[in-house]
């Protein structure tokens, strides 16, 4: 076969570092300070100040800066401690459900569980969105899982593409009258949590945005990038994701009247670093040893040389997110001829971060389908799955929900491949990448 002549070998997701990010890990390697310090500080003004004007340029040195983007964001060593951290801000634990799309990956429901919450996982729509095709959740059913239990909603921008959060926050304030806000228990973290969730008033939405830096959609009339729209948000930055610090994760919030964003991003910082009220950082100023721990508490900083990957991405980000859409043209124009059918990751009202290309091939099964995953890696081409539900994984299984109870996820899952897409791609791997999906879909 033609295709066997030209082999290429096409990696799924691999980083795309450059000199750059190289560059600015050695000057952190050589600064002496490795751990959470300024670089992690810088990053996340940076990523404050592009979530807020859509630019990732802006000089964070300046006192302006200082005022404006600190105590915005905080840089974690993942999404999964950025979800649980901001779940615990917000004061859920036990007794307390949480709703999850069943259609997601299981660090969204497990965040819930190791804050003692209970997830409730909901269906999505059957074939998805009708205009993206994302496994966007089924809003009805999330309005009928809400009781008064419910503390928060996590939906999943999947694949870079933004929830309908218009649809959420409608069911929520129609809801608001089932929410009972926590009662304030004297402690330091009780007593912010039970401010938030008064001042909020309704069940919260947490956004999962791993998928999502950079996204961003109509939302109340006005357009909002991801980090903007929900209470609160975490974002992942994970060695595959578009924008990388090898591990990593970042959490923001939404403004909240009557409660100052340093003592949000002050909480964030004791949560996630042992409850101790002196970063390692201030502990180096003269005299300044001494300090206290404010509550038996975790451990999921990021550290400085994280941080100075994010910081040289940071800059790259716009031309990595122009390439992806690039690519994704492509795909479009090619999976469009063979009538299969894919994520739209542009509206007139949403665009995504181009983080995944979804696609159903018509007509298969699992058995079919994994048939063609096997012929594209015959030719060199690795491809995926996002996701096989969570209700058919075993954890999921134990903890006693069935796969016969989601039958949208299910049908979403049965045919469904995930195409590489990365910035490494060249136009001929893309192209090598269509003809192998062609000739392993018209050989099935
Ligand atoms: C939808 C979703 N949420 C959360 C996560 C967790 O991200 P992290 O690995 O940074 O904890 C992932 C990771 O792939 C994800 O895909």
């Amino acid at each position: 076969m033609e295709m066997e002549k030209n082999q290429r070998i096409i990696s799924f997701s691999p980083p795309d570092i450059s000199e750059a990010e190289i560059q600015e890990v050695a000057e952190a390697l050589r600064s002496g300070w490795i751990t959470t310090g300024p670089r992690t500080k810088l990053l996340e003004r940076r990523l404050a100040a592009y979530i807020e004007t859509g630019r990732p340029d802006v000089d964070c040195q300046t006192d302006a800066a200082m005022a404006a983007y600190s105590n915005r964001v905080v840089c974690l060593n993942s999404a999964t401690a950025a979800e649980e951290m901001s779940l615990r801000i917000l004061g859920i634990g036990p007794g307390d459900e949480v709703i999850v799309p069943a259609f997601t990956y299981t660090a969204t429901a497990s965040a819930v569980i190791h804050c003692g919450a209970t997830p409730i996982l909901v269906d999505i729509q059957r074939d998805g969105d009708d205009v993206t095709r994302a496994p966007e959740m089924d809003y009805e059913k999330v309005e009928a899982a809400i009781t008064e239990k419910t503390k928060a909603i996590v939906p999943v921008d999947l694949g870079g593409i933004v929830c309908d959060y218009d649809k959420l926050f409608e069911i929520v304030e129609r809801k608001c009258h089932l929410f009972v806000p926590l009662e304030d228990d004297g402690s330091m973290l009780g007593s912010l949590s039970a401010r938030i969730q008064r001042a909020i008033g309704r069940v919260m939405i947490v956004a999962d945005c791993a998928h999502s830096l950079g996204a961003g959609r109509v939302v109340g009339g006005t357009w909002k990038n991801c980090g903007q729209i929900a209470d609160m948000t975490s974002f992942s930055f994970h060695a595959v994701k578009n924008f990388t610090t090898a591990e990593g994760g970042a959490s923001t919030w939404r403004r909240l009247k009557g409660i100052d964003d340093a003592e949000i991003y002050h909480m964030f910082q004791l949560l996630s670093l042992h409850g101790q009220n002196k970063d390692a950082l201030a502990k180096t100023k003269i005299g300044a040893w001494e300090y206290d721990i404010m509550g038996p508490w975790y451990k999921c900083n990021m550290t400085d040389i994280m941080a100075a990957i994010g910081l040289r991405q940071l800059d790259r980000y716009p031309k990595l997110l122009a390439r992806r859409a690039e690519i994704i043209k492509k795909y479009d124009a090619a999976c469009d001829a063979l009538g299969i059918s894919h994520l739209i990751h542009h509206t007139q009202r949403m665009t995504s971060s181009k983080h995944l290309y979804l696609i159903h091939i018509p007509g298969i099964d699992t058995e079919k389908r994994n048939r063609i995953i096997e012929k594209m890696a015959e030719c060199g081409v690795a491809t995926n799955v996002h996701y096989k539900p969570l209700p058919m994984l075993t954890a999921y299984k134990k903890l006693g929900w069935d796969i016969k109870d989601f039958p949208n996820a299910y049908s979403y899952y049965e045919n469904l491949i995930t195409l590489p897409l990365h910035t490494l791609l060249t136009d001929e791997d893309v192209e090598y990448v269509c003809k192998a999906l062609q000739n392993a879909v018209e050989s099935n």
